[in-house]
């Protein structure tokens, strides 16, 4: 089990992860400055987006090439993310709100795009036991703690510095979470980096330490819809998981322990599959998460970046390729949207409108010895990298 992405090496803030050939951390303050040839240069501009609690929030857009992405310094939010389709055509491939009180006052209960933290995904009773102390969390899942509970860091205003450098451009999103916020043990670090690439990538470094043991898995939940947000569902949309194995539910969606074959079964995503093909399947597993909502265990070797996850729109041409350091992934499919939320282009969001491809470690690892760690303690390091790369075929 792979449980190298927490180091015990010193703690060098700045991000020196083997393989990295971008220079990150030479920003120089450049917010508020925006490139006059976007298009030509990567650029960053930074708008001021509202406040929540008191607390300003800003929207940056950071755009390379015909690309362009749009992130909140509200729950490290992405917001847009505009790429083109086969004949050059521009959409916004995930689904989000048009402004901040569409997060804010929603509660965004479906997490757009937000950073997730400190526990991605569900633990069971919302209980843990760590060095013999039993740790009780929020249940915010009917019986279960989900993605961090009440007051996530999805929920949280984050401090932003932009970067640059190698061609790229980035922002280093930065939150401490006080020791006990919600319940968690440890005064927790977390650094997020966004780098947007000139090749269509967004990728995404986490980077968090302690000073007390504690739990953490942490994630991104953006959806995706190839076709554009808004237009429709991903039924049509072709997934294909690097993944043999997956860890099966109970109704409540916490892992009964076992990692299943997916050999035989609808979960499996071996070869590129239409979603919609199965996901109304009367497999038990499916029935448990009115669809696709399962942690898939990533078939890889070590713990450098390998290529999770492939998605493409046949109509649209759009691809999206996810390669990550993580030993999981959730793919779930938009199955809870219930049409209430209406989205960034003013549609609302119906069942299977988008889906979620989140990278981590595995859901309710604290309460299974047998699934890589999630345990983090003074000392260690987590290191942890996703690429969504945006491509078309
Ligand atoms: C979970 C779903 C949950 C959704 C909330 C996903 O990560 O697996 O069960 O409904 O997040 O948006």
């Amino acid at each position: 089990m792979q449980t190298s992405h927490r180091t015990s090496r010193p703690t060098p803030r700045t991000l020196l992860r083997a393989g990295v050939v971008l220079l990150l951390g030479l920003g120089l303050g450049l917010a508020g400055a925006s490139s006059s040839q976007a298009g030509a240069k990567p650029s960053i501009t930074k708008e001021p987006f509202g406040s929540v609690g008191g607390k300003a929030v800003d929207r940056y857009t950071l755009t390379n090439g015909k690309f362009r992405v749009r992130i909140l310094t509200y729950g490290g939010i992405i917001q847009t993310v505009e790429t083109p389709d086969r004949h050059g055509k521009l959409a916004n491939v995930t689904l989000g709100f048009k402004n901040l009180d569409g997060y804010v006052t929603s509660k965004n209960p479906a997490y757009f795009g937000a950073l997730i933290g400190r526990y991605g995904n569900r633990i069971a009773k919302g209980k843990f036991t760590l060095d013999g102390t039993t740790y009780q969390l929020a249940i915010n899942n009917d019986p279960n703690s989900l993605h961090g509970g009440n007051v996530g860091f999805d929920k949280r205003v984050w401090s932003a510095t932009p970067v640059t450098g190698g061609g790229a451009v980035g922002l280093r999103l930065t939150y401490v979470s006080p020791n006990g916020e919600e319940n968690y043990p440890g005064t927790l670090r977390t650094t997020v980096t966004y780098t947007i690439t000139g090749d269509r990538g967004i990728r995404i470094d986490y980077h968090a330490t302690t000073d007390k043991a504690t739990v953490v898995n942490l994630t991104n939940h953006a959806y995706w819809n190839l076709g554009g947000e808004g237009t429709g569902t991903i039924d049509d949309h072709k997934l294909q998981l690097k993944a043999s194995r997956y860890t099966p539910v109970d109704a409540t969606l916490i892992p009964t322990g076992k990692l299943d074959p997916v050999a035989g079964t609808p979960m499996d995503f071996r070869k590129p599959t239409a979603i919609g093909a199965r996901n109304r399947s009367a497999f038990q597993q499916i029935v448990y998460g009115r669809g696709y909502d399962h942690n898939w265990v990533l078939d890889r070797r070590g713990s450098g970046l390998a290529v999770a996850a492939r998605v493409s729109d046949p109509a649209s041409g759009r691809t999206l390729t996810i390669r990550t350091t993580e030993p999981g992934i959730q793919f779930y499919g938009g199955n809870f949207l219930d049409g209430t939320l209406y989205g960034t282009g003013g549609n609302s969001y119906r069942q299977g409108d988008g889906l979620a491809l989140e990278t981590q470690h595995f859901p309710d690892s604290p309460n299974h010895a047998n699934f890589p760690t999630t345990v983090l303690r003074p000392g260690q390091v987590l290191r942890s990298t996703t690429i969504y790369q945006f491509g078309t075929d």
